[in-house]
């Protein structure tokens, strides 16, 4: 084998009469009279390859048999293309590599589907052949985009002092919120490690240990239902620091985010990012997360349709609700009462009885609620609503008012097309709620996790009214994603226990769970806080995707398994029995029917 001179996605006009090597494999060869054309792909792109009699008959004859994936070492000389040949839209398009030698290094069956970015084949299909489907040109472009998040990442926290440690995955539950992976033990039958659902118990006793500044790319695996935006098993950049304010945190969080949106995307980002208030977000953009690329903010119109004669809009305010309201700019023209109905089934799963509408017209206002207001004004001009405009009206609790709406926000705010997709907007949402209830267990749970430290005021309201403190914790946010968030920690026993208790950890409880940590705070514990970046988010966004699957090599499907090796699997009973596990005749039962 000749040594490859070079990548043949990089070979350009400077590079012509020069005598080349190069590898890849065929992505397409044609026949044109006594020539054939092979387009040669390897990771930087595509290169033309031109075999005649002429330059090598040997060669031609050989060319003959290339088939599509063919891996092949060609040398040849490259030559500018006749002007009429050249094709601006590729890089090597100049240019075209006439071969007097080929070598076929490794022939290919004909692929299950075609490598390329048009690529049709089903998501299980791709992933299952996912070597093949990693070989797409943008597939590698995603994937070297997230390498070069990696790098300059590990390159800003070492330049900054920061001290990379990898903490264990063989551990104990840390609560996220989501179920833990179990991994069971041989040496305890009947005992199991969790894998972590971050490092945050670890991270945090760095800080006990001294090392004030710790950094760590580290794995993280959640049991929960998975989204475009969520994947079993994911990655962090993942952070603490010791004696820093959460405004200090946020600096050197600021600091990456500049540093990799310059490295990667050449693109100066402007700091300080704007911080908004949690409640502000949720008022204002029904979300915790609000894309602020565009307008269209839910606005309170309780106060103008509290005495209407549509009994929906003043019963719910009279019940102590709300009416709030969005404007689709256009959108009179462009949605269809069939469109509306449609979408009102959707929102029942946010607790919404219906959706309200009215079309503003050049005399006032149309549809089926018109008759309650007139002429609209009352509501057009408030609302800032325009003629060919389109209001949408949500009545019910404040929860259901900003879900429902904050959705519908964001549906239409794409379908519109108001978004600039080539634009990147930040956001902090500051100054949460320590708890939120979940609906589902009709409990209180942490807004972030049991380790946040209130706000140095609401500290008292752990022993009377915790519901109502606040934590001093932030996210991250970038185009409607959170992508990461953190908080300053509870650093004293005291507080801890007080956190515990108020989420219904009885003391045996929380010493069985925890008390390696409550320990660990009895002995000198500094004052600390951190923060995560969820690395696949951030990268999809980066790379234009809608999927974190897009910016991971090996990701799961959408029902937690892995096509190509087939992973989760039964396993054989002998290496079951070590273990203690008797797998039960209801899984089998489920297994078979797979
Ligand atoms: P949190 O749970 O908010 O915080 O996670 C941090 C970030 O990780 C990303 N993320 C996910 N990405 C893909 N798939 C998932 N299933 C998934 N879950 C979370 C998100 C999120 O913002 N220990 C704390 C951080 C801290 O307080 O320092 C934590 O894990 O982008
Ligand atoms: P009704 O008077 O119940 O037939 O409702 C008239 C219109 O109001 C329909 O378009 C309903 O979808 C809508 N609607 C009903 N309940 C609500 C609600 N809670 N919020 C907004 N619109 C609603």
């Amino acid at each position: 084998m000749a040594k490859r001179s070079m990548y043949a996605g990089d070979v350009t006009a400077a590079d012509v009469d020069k005598t080349l090597t190069l590898k890849g494999w065929v992505k397409k060869s044609r026949r044109l009279g006594n020539l054939i054309f092979v387009d040669l792909r390897d990771r930087a792109g595509i290169v033309q390859l031109v075999f005649s009699a002429e330059f090598d008959a040997a060669a031609l004859e050989q060319a003959n048999t290339l088939r599509s994936e063919f891996v092949i070492e060609a040398t040849g000389t490259v030559k500018a293309r006749k002007p009429e040949a050249v094709n601006p839209n590729m890089k090597t398009g100049e240019v075209e590599v006439e071969v007097h030698k080929l070598t076929i290094l490794n022939k290919a069956k004909t692929a299950p589907f075609d490598i390329d970015d048009n690529v049709t084949a089903t998501e299980d299909t791709k992933l299952k052949y996912r070597y093949l489907d990693l070989r797409r040109p943008e597939m590698q472009k995603a994937l070297m985009l997230r390498s070069k998040i990696t790098m300059s990442t590990n390159h800003y926290f070492d330049e900054n002092g920061f001290v990379y440690i990898e903490t264990p995955d063989l551990t104990k539950s840390t609560p996220e919120g989501a179920r833990d992976y179990l991994v069971p033990s041989r040496v305890y039958p009947g005992s199991f490690y969790a894998l972590p659902q971050s490092p945050q118990l670890f991270k945090q006793l760095l800080m006990g240990a001294g090392f004030d500044r710790y950094f760590q790319i580290a794995r993280c695996f959640r049991d929960e239902d998975l989204r475009g935006d969520r994947q079993p098993e994911f990655t962090q950049i993942d952070m603490e620091t010791s004696f820093l304010s959460a405004e200090e945190i946020q600096d050197i969080t600021e600091g990456l985010l500049k540093r990799v949106m310059k490295d990667v995307k050449g693109i100066d980002i402007d700091t300080p990012i704007q911080k908004m208030d949690w409640q502000e977000a949720m008022d204002r953009f029904g979300s915790d997360k609000p894309d602020l690329r565009f307008g269209m903010e839910l606005q309170d119109v309780s106060d103008i349709v509290k005495d209407s004669d549509f009994k929906v809009f003043a019963g719910a305010v009279a019940d102590g609700g709300q009416v709030k309201a969005i404007v689709l700019p256009g959108g009179a023209d462009k949605y269809s009462r069939k469109m509306i109905d449609k979408q009102q089934e959707y929102i029942k799963r946010f607790g919404a009885k219906g959706l309200a509408w009215l079309k503003v017209t050049d005399d006032g206002i149309s549809g089926p609620i018109s008759k309650f207001f007139g002429d609209g004004k009352q509501l057009t001009e408030p609302l800032g609503a325009k003629s060919g405009d389109m209001i949408l009206f949500v009545a019910s609790s404040a929860k259901v008012v900003r879900d429902t709406l904050g959705y519908l926000r964001s549906y239409y705010g794409k379908d519109l097309g108001l978004i600039n997709e080539d634009e990147f907007k930040f956001v902090w949402i500051v100054n949460w709620p320590l708890f939120e209830f979940d609906e589902g267990d009709q409990r209180w749970v942490p807004a972030h996790h049991p380790f946040t430290m209130p706000n140095e005021e609401d500290v008292h309201l752990l022993d009377s009214e915790p519901y109502k403190a606040h934590a001093q914790s932030y996210d991250i946010v970038l185009n409607g994603y959170e992508i990461g968030g953190g908080s300053i920690r509870i650093h004293t026993r005291e507080i801890q226990e007080k956190m515990l208790k108020a989420l219904d950890f009885t003391p045996e409880r929380a010493r069985q769970q925890f008390g390696f940590l409550l320990d660990a705070l009895d002995y000198g514990f500094p004052p600390h806080g951190g923060l995560a970046i969820g690395l696949d988010r951030f990268a999809m966004l980066l790379a234009g995707k809608d999927n974190i699957r897009d910016v991971i090599a090996f990701p799961k499907n959408s029902n937690a398994s892995e096509p190509m090796t087939r992973a989760p699997q039964p396993v054989a009973e002998d290496q079951l029995v070590p273990l203690g596990i008797d797998v039960t005749d209801k899984a089998k039962a489920e297994e078979d029917d797979k």
